[in-house]
């Protein structure tokens, strides 16, 4: 059994929004929160072209890309039908408010996915803090 760390508390993430988490190695994990406060970590890279998912909608258990609209489903990462893939998911739980994933986990999934080279998602990545919240983007 791994030691949890502590991310953040649930209501630092965005209701039907997200925040990412940067990593040592590999790109950000985005953890999602949803309007009935359950929360969910994937990694912040749709299956489909890389889009951040951290940006996208929340509903239910699910986000939508902002790139393209496709559905990810938050308890497991994959697309919904017709759509097929999946991205990284990663543990997660809540612990009197707090938010906690699994620190092997971060250090060790899905560390050599690339983020996109080219088009609206180049140039992501982390910012050099630990973690740093994206807000939803509205309409
Ligand atoms: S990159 Fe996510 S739907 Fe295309």
């Amino acid at each position: 059994m791994n030691d949890w760390k502590v991310i953040c508390r649930v209501e630092d993430i965005p209701v039907l929004g997200a925040r990412r988490v940067a990593r040592p190695r590999g790109m950000d994990v985005a953890v999602f929160r949803n309007d009935q406060d359950q929360v969910f970590a994937l990694l912040d890279r749709c299956p489909h072209k890389g889009g951040p998912l951290s940006q996208g909608i929340v509903f239910g258990t699910s986000v939508a890309c902002p790139l393209h609209n496709w559905t990810i489903g938050l308890d497991d990462g994959c697309a919904k039908g017709p759509d097929e893939g999946c991205t990284t998911r990663f543990a997660c739980k809540v612990q009197d408010g707090q938010v906690l994933l699994d620190p092997v986990e971060l250090a060790t999934l899905a560390t050599d996915v690339e983020p996109p080279r080219a088009g609206p998602c180049a140039g992501g990545g982390a910012l050099g803090d630990a973690s740093h919240d994206v807000q939803a983007p509205h309409g």
